[in-house]
This record gives structure tokens, C-alpha cells and sequence, in this order.
């Protein structure tokens, strides 16, 4: 039996571009009044998309601890959180700077625990909620050129493992994404050389949002760790 996201209140991490932008959409188009943070989000903004739900922009940098816990205040409830900010790295893991390291770290690890654990708390206390990672196939396998990336990821996908258990007796739903290569702007940023890239080959971002809707509309099952690869496999 599905369970409808219309009027609930889904926080999207990430929500201005690639895969958090493609989820903050396409749950708005369940009918849910998504609020998507970003940093670069500078002015509050209302998005009435076609069909039911809305988007609300707003500011967040989730490696800021104070930040997130005065805007997660701000929200009446919570009933998903969907955690889809990130950044990428693609160096030999030797070569990498202990800075860039702690930026994925930052991100990944520390900024999503902060809005898991502040969105945990609240969905605890009403017995209901859905925490949706999204993670990388990269945390599982080894990948050249990604190891700061895959400590990061790896990391995370811990914290979701912890997280499926603490939570279960709670009524929350914890599901983690491994996901092969996307097309979204998280190549260019990580210093890939564009030339050296299929993006026909990869993942659509729109494909993972549809998988999120799924998981989401799902109660009847737990989809703890779902794998999602372009057909061709891992790029
Ligand atoms: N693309 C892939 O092939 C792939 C594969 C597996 C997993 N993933 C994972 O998917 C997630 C989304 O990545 P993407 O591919 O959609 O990349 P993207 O298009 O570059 O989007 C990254 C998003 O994260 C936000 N962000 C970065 N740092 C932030 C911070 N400190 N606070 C708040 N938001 C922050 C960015 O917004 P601002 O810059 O405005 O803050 C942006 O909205 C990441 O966790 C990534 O590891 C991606």
C-alpha cells in the first residue's frame, strides 16, 4: 500500500542542484511543502512548481552547527528529511590535503549527523518519519581516484546503518542510497576533467528522485541500503 507525501514536510539538504534539487521537486509534485536548504541560497523563496506542493528556498550551510539547529527549530514538523548536500573529490587519497579531507568530512559526516540527529530527535518524539541519505557506491568498492570521497561516504553510511537500528523501535525510517554516477555539477566541482566524462552513460538526477518517492511512499517495507547504477554499471 503507498502512503501519499501530500501536506507533509519534507527537508531537502541540497536542494539547489543535481539530485537534491531533482527530490525537492519531485516531492513537492507528491504534494508535499518541501523545504530545501542550500548555501546558496541567499533570499527565502517560494517555488509554486506544476502540481500540488511548493518548495521553500532557504539558506543553510549544514556544516554549521548553530545554523542548523535554529533552522530546523524554525519548522513545525518534520516528517522527511532527505540528506543530499555534498561535495566531491577526486585525487589519490596520498596526494590529498588534510584540509580538503576535512571539507568532505565536514559535509558528509559531520554536517549530515547534525541534520540527522536534530530531525531524529523530532520524528522520536511522534513516533513516524524518514530519513533518506544519499550515499555513494563508492563507500562499498574501491574507486581510483576517490578515497578521501569513499572515507567520507563510508562514514555516512555507517551513520545510517546506526541509525535504521536506534530508530526502528521508534516508527523511523531510515533508508541509504549507494548510487553509481550521476549527471550533476558534483564532477566539475570535485576537479574531474570534463572531456574524460560519459555523462550519457550516467544516472539521470530525476531517476534517483524517483527512487526516493518509492522508498518514501512505501510503509509496508524497510529499504534500508538500496544500490542504483546506470546500466552500464559503475562508471
Ligand atoms: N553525482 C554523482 O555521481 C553522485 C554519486 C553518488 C552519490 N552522490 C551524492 O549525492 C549527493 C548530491 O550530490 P550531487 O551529485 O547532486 O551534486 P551537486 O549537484 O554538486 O549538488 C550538491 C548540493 O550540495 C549542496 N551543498 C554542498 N555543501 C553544502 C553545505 N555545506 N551546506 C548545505 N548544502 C551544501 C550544494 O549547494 P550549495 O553549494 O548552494 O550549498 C548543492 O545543492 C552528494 O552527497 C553526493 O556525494 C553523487
Amino acid at each position: 500500500m503507498s502512503e501519499p507525501l501530500n501536506g507533509k514536510t519534507c527537508v531537502v539538504t541540497g536542494a539547489s542542484s543535481g539530485i537534491g534539487r531533482a527530490v525537492a521537486q519531485a516531492l513537492a509534485a507528491q504534494g508535499a511543502r518541501v523545504v530545501g536548504y542550500a548555501r546558496r541560497f541567499e533570499q527565502e523563496r517560494l517555488l509554486f512548481l506544476p502540481g500540488p506542493g511548493e518548495v521553500t528556498e532557504l539558506a543553510l550551510d549544514i556544516t554549521d552547527e548553530a545554523q542548523v539547529s535554529a533552522r530546523f527549530a524554525e519548522l513545525p514538523t518534520i516528517d522527511v528529511l532527505v540528506n543530499a548536500a555534498g561535495l566531491g573529490l577526486f585525487a589519490p587519497l596520498v596526494e590529498t590535503e588534510l584540509e580538503a579531507l576535512r571539507a568532505l568530512l565536514a559535509v558528509h559526516v559531520t554536517g549530515t549527523f547534525a541534520c540527522c540527529r536534530e530531525a531524529a530527535m523530532r520524528m522520536q518524539a511522534t513516533l513516524c518519519g524518514h530519513i533518506v541519505t544519499i550515499g555513494s557506491i563508492a563507500s562499498t568498492r574501491y574507486l581510483p581516484g576517490c578515497g578521501a570521497y569513499a572515507v567520507a561516504k563510508s562514514a555516512q553510511a555507517a551513520m545510517s546503518r546506526a541509525l535504521v537500528e536506534e530508530l526502528r523501535a521508534h516508527q523511523v525510517r531510515v533508508t541509504h542510497l549507494l548510487l553509481g554516477a550521476v549527471d550533476t555539477s558534483l564532477w566539475q566541482s570535485a576537479g574531474v576533467d570534463e572531456a574524460s566524462l560519459d555523462r550519457s552513460r550516467m544516472l539521470q538526477p530525476a531517476d534517483v528522485a524517483e527512487v526516493v518517492v518509492e522508498a518514501l511512499t512505501r510503509p509496508g517495507l524497510s529499504l534500508e541500503t538500496m544500490t542504483i547504477l546506470p546500466p552500464g554499471g559503475v562508471l
